[in-house]
C-alpha cells in the first residue's frame, strides 16, 4: 500500500491488489508492506489490509504443482471453482449488455457445468433466465438445446440481441410466469436432461446488507409475480412448487442444478439460504440432494467489513447445488 500526503481518497484494498493512496487519521500507524493498523482495533492486531484478506470467505491454501494439470482438471476435481472472466471484450459474451442485469452469471462456468451434466443434443430448462446466462452457456457447446423462461421482456430481448452480436444460436424463451410451466405449450411435453438455474431470492437484493456483494442492487422487476418480490416466509413455498413443476419435466437420473448466496446471519437467524433450499427442494418426491461446488468470483472487490471491531464476513462465493431426480 503506497501512503501519499495530501490525498484523502478513501481507502478500499480491492481484491485485484490494486494500490490505494490516502492520508493517515492521527489513530492510525503506518505498518508499511502490511498496510494501515487502527489503534481503536480491540478485536486483534491486524491491518485494514490484512483484517479485508482474513475476511473473505473463500481461503484457498492449496496450490498445484504442475500448473497445466492443474488447469485441466480443475474444473472437475475441485469443490471450488475459482474463476476470474472478463467482463469486456469478446470473452465476456456480451457482459457490457448484459450487465443491465442486477446479477447475470457467466455463461462460460454455465457451459462448463451443462458439459459436465448432458451429453450433445441434451436440453437444458431454466425456469428463470434473466439474460440468459444458461442459454449462452448451452450456445457455447457444441449442439445443445436450451429454453428460458423471464417475465421481464427488456432481459430477454437483452439476450437476443447478444445471441446476435456474439453470432450464438438463440434458444427458445418465452415470456412467461415460471409458475404456467405446465400450461406452456412449448415445453410442457418435452423432457429435460437438466434444470439449471438461478432463481431470484425473496426480497434479498432490496434489503440493506452488510457484507454482500455491492454489485447486486436493485429488485429484478416490479412485477408482484417476480419470486424476487415475495416476501422471505412466503418465497420457499412458491419457490418449491414451482421447481415442483419443473422436475416433472426432467428424466429421470436427469440434473437439477441451483445457484445459491447465503446473506449474512443475523442474531435471530443463521442465514444459511444454500441449507434452506436443499431442505425445501429435498420435500420433494423422487428429487435428492447430491452435495455442492463452490464458486469464488474472483471479479467482485473485498471490502472491510466490520473494520476494526468485529468479524462479519465477506461473502466472494456462491453455492451451486445438485441434486438428481431418482424415480
Ligand atoms: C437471479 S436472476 C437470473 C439471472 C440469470 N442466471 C442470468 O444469467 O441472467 C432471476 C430472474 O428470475 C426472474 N423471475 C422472477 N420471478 C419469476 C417468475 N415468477 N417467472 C419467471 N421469471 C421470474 C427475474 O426477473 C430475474 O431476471
Amino acid at each position: 500500500m503506497t501512503l501519499v500526503e495530501g490525498n484523502d481518497e478513501k481507502g478500499i484494498i480491492s481484491s485485484k491488489g490494486r494500490k490505494v493512496k490516502r492520508i493517515l487519521k492521527e489513530y492510525e500507524v503506518d505498518k508499511g508492506e502490511r498496510g494501515v493498523y487502527n489503534s481503536k482495533n480491540r478485536l486483534n492486531d491486524l491491518t485494514g489490509r490484512e483484517w479485508t484478506f482474513f475476511i473473505n470467505s473463500v481461503q484457498i491454501t492449496d496450490f498445484a504443482r504442475d500448473e497445466k494439470e492443474f488447469e485441466l482438471w480443475k474444473f472437475l476435481q475441485e469443490s471450488i471453482i475459482e474463476t476470474r472472466y472478463p467482463t469486456n471484450g469478446k470473452d465476456s459474451v456480451g457482459h457490457n449488455l448484459r450487465k443491465i442485469h442486477p446479477s447475470p452469471k457467466p455463461p462460460q462456468l454455465i457451459k462448463d457445468l451443462i458439459a459436465f451434466f448432458t451429453k450433445e443434443g441434451g436440453w437444458i430448462l431454466d425456469p428463470f433466465m434473466g439474460v440468459g446466462g444458461t442459454l449462452l452457456g448451452a450456445s457455447l457447446l457444441e449442439s445443445r438445446n436450451a429454453v428460458g423462461i423471464e417475465l421481464e421482456k427488456r432481459y430477454i430481448d437483452t439476450y437476443k440481441e447478444v445471441c446476435k452480436r456474439e453470432a450464438l444460436k438463440e434458444q427458445l424463451t418465452l415470456c412467461d410466469d415460471a409458475r404456467n410451466i405446465l400450461n406452456i405449450d412449448q415445453i410442457k411435453n418435452r423432457p429435460f436432461d437438466l434444470i439449471l438455474t438461478d432463481p431470484p431470492y425473496a426480497d434479498m437484493l432490496s434489503r440493506k446488507r452488510t457484507g454482500g456483494d455491492r454489485k447486486d442492487k436493485g429488485a429484478f422487476t416490479s412485477d408482484e409475480r417476480d419470486l424476487g418480490n415475495v416476501p422471505f416466509e412466503q418465497f420457499f413455498y412458491e419457490f418449491r412448487g414451482i421447481m415442483e413443476k419443473a422436475i416433472t419435466l426432467l428424466k429421470n437420473k436427469g440434473y437439477l442444478v441451483i445457484f445459491c448466496k447465503d446473506m449474512q446471519p443475523t442474531n435471530k437467524y443463521h442465514n444459511m439460504l444454500h441449507s434452506d433450499i436443499v431442505n425445501e427442494i429435498c420435500k420433494i418426491k423422487n428429487i435428492y440432494f447430491k452435495g455442492y461446488k463452490i464458486w469464488y468470483d474472483k471479479t467482485i472487490n473485498l471490502y472491510p467489513y466490520g473494520y476494526p471491531f468485529s468479524y462479519v464476513s465477506n461473502q466472494l462465493h456462491q453455492f451451486i447445488l445438485i441434486f438428481r431426480k431418482e424415480e
